[in-house]
């Protein structure tokens, strides 16, 4: 066993960490204040490697392990949450499954660019009637032959407005809930979709969540992404992998929470002595490091196990749950800890907070990761 990271992992880690200061740390108030997508950012990623890390240096990746990739999501979370998601999806949720169940001319036409930074994807399951029940969804595929009719309308989804192609989940066989659902790879180009509202969200606001819609949408059979009626595994699946993405995203947001509140405590004085010397503070000092070093080492387990090709589902689930509760509690020590100015948009601490609850919440909320790991402990 060995706790440290290689050197190939180690420069990874400084260059994320260096690029994400210099180019997301400084403006990243206030694109969330105006909830301003980073196009040109997001671009410099890709070009860094940064959207593509886990893919094939043949279809145009970095060909990383998942450390890599995990610091890769830590640093630029450190800096600006929406950043970390927008990266996560396109690596986790997207050129995953493309690399994985695509055709070969699927991958050279959409997971080069997805995974060189020339293209964005999003990924697109939940609907009005489906979010936990991920399986209810009722967007229909009509099979025409050399084409699917579409159908319905999408919800969540994250990159929505951005991305130029989009994962989606759609129904194909209404007698059979799992089963009868299948992938596609939907270019946002294809006559009959667009785009519907923007969410104004609590926090993550520099990334874009929006609606899809589909009105008689064609969607060529060659975008059929594996086989027909297996869109539930492959949701699953994929979701399994987002959610290291997500626990990497907590842990970033939880760690620039605690520096932030080091910073605070030591500078800030009452009673005569700085507030870091109060114990009520350093012990939540000590249990935030102590919480992120645990999530740390959960999601590295995951990632440990995913690299060496073994299931990894469940402890993936245990490093999203850990991580995104321990990013809840973190933020709002942090916030509690700063006093009335944690409050207000002086510090970024308040930031922190808002954009740490959605990791409780997306790629599977804190109740479905306990499904996921109950299932998996109890052998149900
Ligand atoms: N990998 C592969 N296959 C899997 C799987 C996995 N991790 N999990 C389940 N399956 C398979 C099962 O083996 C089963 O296959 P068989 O029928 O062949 O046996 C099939 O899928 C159905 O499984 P379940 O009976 O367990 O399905 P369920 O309906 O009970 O649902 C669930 C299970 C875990 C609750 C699932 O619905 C779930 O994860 N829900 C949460 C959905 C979610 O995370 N949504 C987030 C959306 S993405 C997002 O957040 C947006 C964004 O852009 C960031």
């Amino acid at each position: 066993m060995d706790f440290k990271l290689n050197d190939e992992q180690e420069m990874i880690r400084q260059t994320a960490r260096d690029f994400a200061q210099e180019h997301l740390a400084p403006h990243a108030a206030e694109r969330d204040e105006k909830q301003f997508f980073p196009k040109e950012v997001i671009k410099q990623m890709g070009e860094l490697g940064f959207m593509g890390m886990m893919v094939g240096e043949k279809w145009g990746g970095f060909a990383s392990d998942t450390i890599s990739y995990v610091q890769v999501i830590i640093e630029l979370a450190k800096a600006d949450a929406s950043a970390a998601v927008i990266a996560s999806v396109n690596n986790s949720l997207v050129c995953f499954n493309i690399e994985k169940y695509g055709t070969d001319a699927q991958k050279e036409k959409y997971l080069k660019p997805l995974a060189s930074g020339q293209a964005l994807g999003a990924y697109s399951l939940s609907e009005a009637v489906s979010g936990s029940d991920a399986a209810g969804l009722i967007c229909y595929a009509e099979n025409k032959g050399d084409h699917y009719l579409v159908n319905g309308t999408k919800l969540w989804v994250t990159n929505g407005h951005h991305s130029d192609y989009v994962v989606c989940f759609i129904r194909t066989d209404k007698s059979n809930k799992t089963k009868g659902i299948s992938a596609f790879i939907v270019d946002k180009a294809f006559p009959g979709f667009k785009v519907g509202k923007k969410e104004n969200k609590l926090g993550i606001r520099a990334s874009d969540t929006t609606e899809l819609v589909f009105e008689n949408c064609k969607v060529p059979k060659e975008n059929l992404l594996g086989q027909e009626g297996m869109g539930f595994k492959i949701a699953m699946e994929t979701l399994d992998g987002g959610r290291i993405g997500i626990a990497a995203q907590a842990i970033g947001i939880a760690e620039a929470a605690l520096d932030e509140a080091v910073k605070y405590t030591k500078a800030r004085e009452q009673f005569g002595q700085p507030i870091a010397k109060f114990q009520a503070n350093e012990f939540k000092i000590a249990d935030m490091a102590m919480r992120i070093d645990a999530s740390k080492l959960l999601l590295y387990r995951a990632c440990w196990l995913k690299d060496q090709g073994q299931k990894f589902g469940k402890e993936a689930a245990m490093a999203k749950l850990f991580a995104s509760e321990t990013a809840m509690w973190a933020t709002t020590e942090a916030v509690q800890m700063h006093g009335g100015y944690g409050y207000t948009k002086e510090y970024p601490v308040e930031r922190f907070m808002r954009d740490a609850k959605i990791t409780e919440i997306y790629e599977g909320t804190s109740e479905i990761q306990r499904i996921v790991i109950a299932r998996n402990v109890l052998n149900w």
